[in-house]
C-alpha cells in the first residue's frame, strides 16, 4: 500500500500544477509549464519540509502557485529573451570579463536618475555587473543604511520612483550591465505595514515575526546567540512597548521575519519577482544565515535556512531562470559551500541548487591580514581551504565593501596550526585602526570597546593602504608604497577565482569620510566611515588624464590626490583589461597556490595558462617558483604583453601578472 504522506504529496503537486497552468496567459503556458516539470519538485519538496505541518500551507500554496503564474505572464519580452539565452548558458555570468560595482544611490550619482546618467562611467570601467545599496523604502529616520525596509515594493521617494527604477534597468541592460539589488530577507523595519499591523494587535501579522510575551524564550535562546552589533544594539531582543519582546538580530527598528510561516515565504518569494520582472537581475540576499531560529543553536546556517533558498532558487528558476542570487552570508568559506547547494560529496558532481554566488569573505579578510603581517603563506593556506563549487557558481571577490572588514571568519586561520604559523586579529585590528607604532594605517575598530577586542574594522582602502596618510603628510616615498599595496591587494582580488567588484571610489583611491560624526543619526554607526561621496571632480580629472596617456602631463597634475587617483585608476584599468583578455582568468577557472620560497611571497596559478607574482611585504625578497613554471614562456599581462622570463627578485608589495606565451 502507498504510504498516506506519499500520496498527499503526489496530490499536493498535481493540484498545484493544475492551478499554475490554469493561472498562466496561453502563450507561455508550454514554456513555463516545461520549467515547471523541471524545478517543481523541488520547489514543493523544499516547502514541504518547511510547512507540511503547518495549517495554512495547502492554502498558501495554492495561492502562491497563482502568484507564480502572474509573475511570469508579467514578465517583460526583453527579460524573457535573457531568460531564455541564460538558461542555455547557465556560466554566463562567470565570464572574465565580468566585473562588479558596488554604490549607494546617493553617494555615486544623487538619485536613481543620476545613476543611469553614470552608465557610460561605469562602461568605461568595465563593469557589467552593478550592486546598488539599498534603494526600496526604508524607514523613517535611522534605517542601517536603507537595510530596514518599510515598502518592498517602492523606491524610496528620496532617491526615486518605481518608474525611474524601470528606466535605469532598461538602459544597464543596453549597456551589457546587470543591476543587483539587496533583498532584505532576514528583517522588515519596524514601520513596514506588516510590523504596523502586528503592533496593533493583529494575530495574523503577529505571526509575521517572533513576538515573545516576556523573558523566557529571549533569555533561553540568548545562551546560546551571538550578537552582530554588540556596542550599538546589544542582545537579539527589543521590547516594544504593546508588542512584546521582538526578535532583532541587528538594530532594534530591524524586525526579524518568522520564516516558519508560510505567508511569509510565499511573500517574500513573490516580492522578489516583481522587483525581478522591474528588471533586476541579481538579488544580494541580506543576513541569509539568520533566517531560521531554534533553540540551543546560536540560529545561523541552519539546514532549514538553506531549504528556504532552495525554494526561493526553485522560484527563480521556473519564473525568472536570468536572475541571479547571492548569498551574504558572513561565515567561513568552508560553511558557504551549502549557500551553492553542496550539500555532501564531490563539488563537480553536485548541482547549484541554491545561490548562484556568494562573497568570499574569509578570503577579503585575509588579504588585509596578509598584507599587515607580510605574510604570503597565509593567503596560499587560504587558497588551498577554498572549496570547489558545483558548475554555475562563484565566488564574489572583494577588498572592501560597505561592511566592515569582520575578523571572525579567520578565528582558525588565526590559531593556526602544524603547518601555518598563527597570527593575532587583535594586534591587526590595531594596526589597521592606526594603533601600533608600525600602522600607515587610518582605520577605525567597529563594535568593539577598542581594537583589542576584536570584532571588526572600518576604513576606506585608502585609508588602509596607507594612502590617506602619505597624502596627508605630502610624503611621497610612503604615497609610493602605499599605492604599491593598494594595487597589489586589488591585483590579488581581480586574479582570484570569482566575480571581483569594486567598491564605489576604490577607482580612485577616495580616503575617509569624516563627516557621518556630524550627523546626530549616523555618529554612532562607524561604518559611515568608508561609504564616501563619489568624487565626480577627481573621478573626471583622471579619465581624462588617462584618455591623454601622457606622462608629463601626469607630474602636472593638479593636486597629489588626483596624481594618486590616475595611477590607481590605470592600474585597475589595466587589470581590467587583461584580464578580458585571459580565458583562464573566469571567475571558475581553478585556483592553485604556488610556493616561491619565501613566506612574505605569494604566487596565484589559474588554470594552466595564468600566473600571478606577490611580495606582501616592504623589503625586496628572492623568490625561486617551481621549474616547471620558471621554464615556461611568459608574457607580461600588466605591462603590455612583452615577452619575458619570471623574475627571481619581487619589489616590495610587487605585483606581476603573466599569461604563457
Ligand atoms: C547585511 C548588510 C549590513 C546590514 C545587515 C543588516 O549584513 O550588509 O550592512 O547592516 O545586513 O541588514
Amino acid at each position: 500500500m502507498q504510504d498516506p504522506n506519499v500520496r498527499e504529496d503526489q496530490l499536493r503537486i498535481r493540484e498545484a500544477r493544475a492551478r499554475f497552468a490554469e493561472a498562466l496567459l496561453p502563450e507561455y503556458r508550454a514554456a513555463a509549464l516545461a520549467r515547471w516539470d523541471a524545478h517543481a519538485p523541488r520547489l514543493l519538496e523544499a516547502l514541504a519540509m518547511l510547512y507540511a505541518q503547518t495549517t495554512r500551507f495547502d492554502d498558501t500554496l495554492s495561492q502562491f502557485v497563482e502568484g507564480l503564474a502572474d509573475g511570469i505572464n508579467g514578465r517583460p519580452q526583453a527579460l524573457r529573451a535573457s531568460d531564455d539565452a541564460r538558461e542555455r548558458n547557465p556560466s554566463w555570468f562567470l565570464a572574465q570579463d565580468t566585473i562588479g560595482y558596488s554604490a549607494y544611490v546617493d553617494r555615486f550619482g544623487g538619485d536613481l536618475r543620476g545613476v543611469a546618467e553614470r552608465v557610460p562611467y561605469l562602461q568605461r570601467l568595465g563593469v557589467r555587473y552593478l550592486h546598488l545599496l539599498p534603494f526600496l523604502q526604508a524607514r523613517e529616520g535611522d534605517n542601517d543604511g536603507g537595510f530596514a525596509v518599510r515598502d518592498y515594493d517602492a523606491v524610496d521617494p528620496a532617491l526615486g520612483t518605481n518608474d525611474d527604477l524601470l528606466a535605469l534597468t532598461a538602459r544597464l541592460r543596453d549597456a551589457g550591465i546587470g543591476l543587483c539589488a539587496d533583498l532584505v530577507l532576514n528583517h522588515t523595519a519596524d514601520d513596514h505595514a506588516w510590523a504596523l499591523a502586528a503592533r496593533g494587535g493583529d494575530a495574523h501579522y503577529r505571526d509575521y515575526y517572533h513576538i515573545f510575551p516576556d523573558r523566557t524564550l529571549p533569555d533561553a535562546y540568548e545562551r546560546t546567540l551571538g550578537q552582530v552589533f554588540p556596542q550599538t544594539a546589544p542582545g537579539n531582543f527589543t521590547h516594544v512597548p504593546n508588542v512584546g519582546w521582538v526578535w532583532t538580530t541587528f538594530y532594534g527598528y530591524q524586525w526579524d521575519l518568522n520564516w516558519s510561516n508560510p505567508d511569509v515565504f510565499a511573500h517574500m518569494a513573490l516580492t522578489l519577482l516583481r522587483l525581478a520582472n522591474r528588471g533586476i537581475e541579481a538579488f544580494r540576499l541580506d543576513s541569509t544565515a539568520y533566517l531560521w531560529k531554534s533553540t540551543g543553536t546560536d540560529c545561523m546556517n541552519r539546514p532549514e535556512a538553506h531549504t528556504i533558498l532552495r525554494a526561493l532558487r526553485a522560484v527563480c528558476d521556473i519564473a525568472a531562470p536570468g536572475v541571479l542570487l547571492k548569498a551574504e552570508a558572513i561565515v567561513p568559506a568552508r560553511e558557504l559551500t551549502p549557500y551553492f547547494g553542496l550539500r555532501n560529496g564531490n563539488a563537480a558532481d553536485a548541482v547549484g541548487d541554491e545561490c548562484h554566488l556568494a562573497y568570499h569573505s574569509t578570503l577579503m579578510a585575509a588579504l588585509w591580514v596578509a598584507l599587515a603581517e607580510s605574510r604570503g603563506d597565509m593567503l596560499a593556506d587560504i587558497v588551498a581551504r577554498t572549496p570547489a563549487l558545483p558548475p554555475a557558481c562563484g565566488w564574489l571577490t572583494y577588498l572592501r565593501c560597505h561592511d566592515d572588514i569582520g575578523w571572525g571568519v579567520l578565528r582558525e586561520e588565526a590559531a593556526g596550526d602544524s603547518e601555518h604559523a598563527p597570527f593575532d586579529l587583535a594586534r591587526i585590528a590595531c594596526f589597521y585602526a592606526g594603533e601600533t607604532p608600525d600602522s600607515y594605517a587610518r582605520g577605525r575598530a567597529f563594535q568593539s570597546a577598542g581594537c583589542e577586542h576584536v570584532h571588526g574594522t572600518n576604513g576606506t582602502a585608502a585609508a588602509l593602504t596607507g594612502i590617506e596618510a602619505a597624502l596627508a603628510r605630502g610624503d611621497a616615498h610612503a604615497l609610493a608604497l602605499a599605492e604599491r599595496r593598494f594595487t597589489l591587494l586589488h591585483g590579488i582580488v581581480f586574479a582570484a577565482a570569482g566575480l571581483p567588484t569594486l567598491y564605489m571610489g576604490d577607482e580612485i583611491a577616495l580616503g575617509n569620510d569624516e563627516t557621518y560624526l556630524d550627523d546626530a543619526e549616523r555618529a554612532d554607526e562607524g561604518r559611515w566611515l568608508h561609504r564616501p561621496a563619489m568624487d565626480w571632480a577627481r573621478a573626471h580629472a583622471a579619465e581624462a588624464l588617462d584618455a591623454h596617456r601622457n606622462d608629463d602631463e601626469m607630474d602636472r597634475v593638479d593636486g597629489a590626490a588626483n596624481a594618486t587617483a590616475l595611477r590607481i585608476g590605470r592600474a585597475l584599468r589595466a587589470m581590467i583589461a587583461a584580464r578580458r583578455a585571459t580565458p583562464d582568468l573566469r571567475a571558475d577557472a581553478s585556483m592553485r597556490a604556488v610556493p616561491l620560497g619565501d613566506a612574505a611571497a605569494f604566487g596565484l596559478r589559474r588554470g594552466d595558462g595564468f600566473l600571478a607574482l606577490c611580495n606582501l611585504s616592504a623589503r625586496e625578497i628572492a623568490i625561486a617558483p617551481p621549474p616547471e613554471l620558471a621554464d615556461a614562456h611568459w608574457r607580461d599581462a600588466l605591462d603590455g604583453g612583452r615577452d619575458t622570463a619570471l623574475p627571481t627578485r619581487l619589489p616590495p608589495y610587487a605585483l606581476r601578472w603573466f599569461v604563457r606565451a
